[in-house]
């Protein structure tokens, strides 16, 4: 049985991104939030260290000096409009959230706080700077709590437990809904719409060792590839320094934000060698590098040799205790390691996916070089590419992204949804997604998902998290098909793209965004589009 619905506008996903376009749109049209998870376990509630914003409350700063940090960091990939705007747009961002609620932690005086975060400097890299703001580390925790109180008070429509299977565009290209499958009774439903918001997050869960939460499955991605469009940047994967070894499990940049420093097996604080102006508080990709120079250079501790060490214990508990409690406990409990009295054994953990979903500044999903805009298909969050975070996404950019670009989407959404009408479907939209579904479970012989990820058994309508697990390993290997596209195709190495054949940045020749796309049999077509270059002109990057 297939139930259909009709809404103007429908938002996927109910992590940070969703729920802010969420609210924007309901203010002014019918929404609905399909979250394939109960929203406030969405994996923005994970994010630690905090949110950044030029506020200048602690130390001068400014919104330019924001957008120059994060072009820099993003090693000259990214589109720099976007990223003056985003910087600009971050300090009403913040009060907003502080005006719906949000507990910030607070200066003696009252106002928001606000600590230092890797590549975040003053006055264009003279020395780092305090930008993020934040909430102990918990930061995503409150951001989420916050908008989710904000979508309930405006009666946004929630439909919990949906995964979504398809995306629904006429013959003129139009977005005309999705297709879902609500995980409590195996119904398929359509969900007819004007708008459609894709907020689904990232696909970390393609590696071994990830900060990322399980649902992380590169859905959106895969679903809107698998029509047609294509994937942006999809070789610019972060890794974060500090996982805690083996696990993967974030220790946020903030310990070092605090004056945490990364030590080797011999106790070196060898930053300084790599980094020697900001030194521990260098961009993720260099300080994740240098980590991995160390350990082939046979400076790794532990039994293999492996990892090295996160070391706080010189801090004061007391700001320990007040500024980072989570990732003290983690450490206490994951690896018995009491750090407050000894360094934390870390490794760099598979953390954010740079590329995405190709849109503009208002969250439009954009096609090819030209960037046709695809009527009535928004993305946002770590899903999408807009692309502000280019090569490698400064710690704390990535809620910013969400405030801003969620608020953007939704807002222009609302617009669209107001000036269209809502197309007739075709008959039964969900057939190639019952024929996707029957394939999965009627199938007998040859490989199936048990050979990759323990046995497919449950055949049954109910809860069944096998056959959903198993349409989340085919979006997890599409979204690694065109990561690794991308980068056999980049033969440079820039921000967190790395190549041991071809270990300098290459201007001349790689400037420019790769655009995936997935051809009808099965293979992959790269194609290019030029970086928005803005007032900063690419040099050497160093600090
Ligand atoms: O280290 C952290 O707290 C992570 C922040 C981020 O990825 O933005």
């Amino acid at each position: 049985m297939t139930t259909t619905h009709t809404y103007d506008a429908v938002v996927v996903g109910g992590g940070g991104g969703g729920l802010r376009a969420a609210i924007e749109l309901s203010e002014r049209c019918r929404t609905a939030v399909l979250s394939k998870l109960y929203p406030t376990r969405s994996h923005t509630g994970a994010a630690q260290g905090g949110v950044c914003a030029a506020l200048g409350n602690v130390e001068e700063d400014s919104p330019e000096w924001h957008a120059f940090d994060t072009v820099k960091g993003g090693d000259y990939l990214v589109d720099q409009p976007a990223a003056l705007l985003m910087t600009e747009e971050a300090v009403e961002a913040i009060y907003q959230l502080e005006r719906w609620g949000l507990p910030f932690n607070r200066t003696p005086d009252g106002r928001i706080d606000q600590r230092r975060f890797g590549g975040h400097t003053r006055n264009h890299g003279e020395a780092p700077v305090k930008r993020a703001c934040y909430a102990a580390d918990r930061t995503g925790h409150m951001i989420l709590q916050t908008l989710y109180q904000q979508c309930v008070k405006r009666d946004v429509r929630f439909f919990n437990e949906f995964y979504c299977l398809d995306l629904l565009r006429d013959d003129a290209g139009v977005t005309v809904g999705i297709i879902a499958f609500e995980l409590a009774t195996g119904e398929l439903h359509v969900f007819r719409a004007k708008a459609v918001v894709f907020a689904t997050g990232g696909y970390g869960r393609m590696f071994r060792v990830t900060s990322n939460a399980h649902a992380l499955t590169g859905d959106g991605p895969a679903v809107v590839w698998r029509r047609g469009i294509p994937l942006e940047d999809m070789e610019m994967f972060q890794f974060h320094p500090t996982g805690l070894a083996r696990l993967g499990v974030l220790l946020s940049e903030a310990a070092r934000g605090e004056g945490g420093i990364v030590l080797n097996s011999e106790g070196e604080r060898f930053m300084e060698r790599y980094a020697p102006t900001i030194k521990d508080l260098a961009p993720r990709d260099m300080v994740s590098r240098a980590i991995y120079q160390e350990i082939k250079e046979g400076r790794g501790g532990g039994p293999n040799g492996d990892w090295v060490y996160l070391d706080i214990s010189h801090l004061d508990p007391k700001v320990v205790e007040e500024k980072l409690p989570d990732i003290t406990e983690f450490a206490r409990i994951y690896l018995k390691v009491e750090p407050l009295e000894e360094p934390v054994p870390i490794q760099p953990t598979a953390h954010y996916a740079m590329g995405g979903i190709p849109t503009d500044t208002d969250g439009r999903v954009v096609v090819g070089a030209d960037e046709d805009v695809v009527p009535g298909l928004y993305a946002v969050g770590e899903c999408a590419c807009v692309s502000v975070h280019g090569a490698n996404r400064l710690g704390t950019n990535s809620l910013l992204d969400l405030v801003v670009f969620g608020r953007r989407a939704g807002d222009d959404a609302a617009r669209f949804v107001r000036e269209t009408d809502l197309a007739t479907p075709w008959e039964h939209p969900e057939r190639p997604t019952l024929e996707l579904l029957d394939g999965i479970l009627g199938r007998t012989t040859g490989d199936n998902a048990g050979e990759i990820r323990k046995e497919l058994t449950d055949k049954g309508a109910r809860y069944n998290t096998d056959l959903m697990e198993t349409v989340e390993l085919g979006y997890l290997l599409d979204c690694a098909d065109a990561l690794v596209a991308g980068a056999l195709e980049r033969t440079e190495s820039r921000g967190a793209h790395f190549r041991e054949d071809h270990p300098l940045r290459d201007d001349a020749n790689w400037l420019k965004h790769t655009l995936a796309y997935r051809e009808p049999d099965g293979s992959i077509r790269i194609e290019y589009k030029p970086v928005k270059m803005g007032p900063y002109v690419p040099m050497e990057r160093k600090y």
